[in-house]
């Protein structure tokens, strides 16, 4: 397989994926809810996997695409090349705010990942990597990321998760909010994933995630040293929801150490 070239054509079609959705802004966009009043989607997030779809068939027919719309055929394994794709993560950013919303893909060979990409539409920010080369943020070389104290660190983590919950001791998560710098919440996993990688974060913690928030983002992670795991410290699980914890590596194990309990 010609990496280089298969690089080429994504940035490609990323881009021009990117360009379509800021045109969808001057026609109407449909909004819909999905597994509950909050979950959304738009008949964008739809086009866009299908553009997608049909750009990678007709590049090759044999790469499969794991997409969060479900518009490509069913994946049930990594075998061979499959792309895996949220055409829109931040739906509800990209349908209130107009901004901070991404598109994110990942390749995978056999399992393994070789390419990642996060845009940042509004923005046309592209961070990438290029697995055992190197990632960048456009097309400048990120850098491997340097240590930080925990009371240094700025953290993404939604709100929800210092008040009483059934997923997680929010006492321990409390006590994590108060001994960072600060906290943050972008509402675009791929974004916090985004500024993890590039040091503007220093971890983002997350209790539900699927294959396609995290897909792109932990390919360019193991190339700044950055450390994703599930709350058990294991890999994702990248054929179901699992826990999601992305951070410097001078404070992953630290944080899934002294301030993550999950309630089993
Ligand atoms: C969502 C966003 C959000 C995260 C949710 C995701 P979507 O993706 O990444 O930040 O908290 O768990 O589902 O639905 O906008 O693609
Ligand atoms: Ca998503
Ligand atoms: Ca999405």
């Amino acid at each position: 397989m010609d990496v280089k070239q298969l690089d080429e054509f994504a940035k490609k079609i990323i881009i021009e994926a990117g360009q379509n959705i800021r045109a969808a802004f001057s026609y109407d966009i449909e909004i819909e809810t999905k597994s509950s009043p909050n979950d959304l989607v738009t008949n964008i997030d739809r086009e866009t996997e299908l553009f997608f779809i049909e750009k990678i068939k007709a590049f090759n027919p044999d790469h499969r695409i794991l997409g969060e719309e479900g518009m490509g055929e069913k994946v049930e394994n990594l075998e061979g090349v499959v792309w895996i794709i949220d055409p829109i993560d931040g739906t509800m950013n990209f349908v209130k705010q107009h901004r901070h919303f991404m598109i994110t893909i990942g390749i995978y060979v056999d399992g393994v990942g070789v390419l990642g990409y996060i845009f940042d539409v509004m923005r046309e920010d592209l961070f990438n990597a290029i697995s055992g080369v190197g990632a960048w943020y456009n097309d400048s070389p990120l850098r491997k990321l340097q240590p930080v104290k925990i009371e240094q660190a700025v953290i993404g983590i939604n709100a929800s998760w210092v008040t009483p919950n059934n997923r997680i001791n929010h006492e321990k998560i409390t006590e994590l909010v108060r001994t960072v710098r600060g906290t943050r919440s972008y509402g675009s996993a791929a974004m916090e994933i985004a500024f993890v990688v590039s040091g503007k974060l220093d971890a983002y913690i997350s209790m539900r995630l699927a294959p396609w928030d995290i897909g792109g983002g932990v390919i360019i992670a193991k190339e700044v040293g950055a450390i994703a795991t599930n709350f058990n410290g294991k890999n994702f699980d990248f054929l179901s929801m699992d826990t999601f914890l992305i951070a410097n590596p001078s404070i992953h194990q630290l944080i899934l150490d002294k301030y993550i309990e999950e309630k089993k």
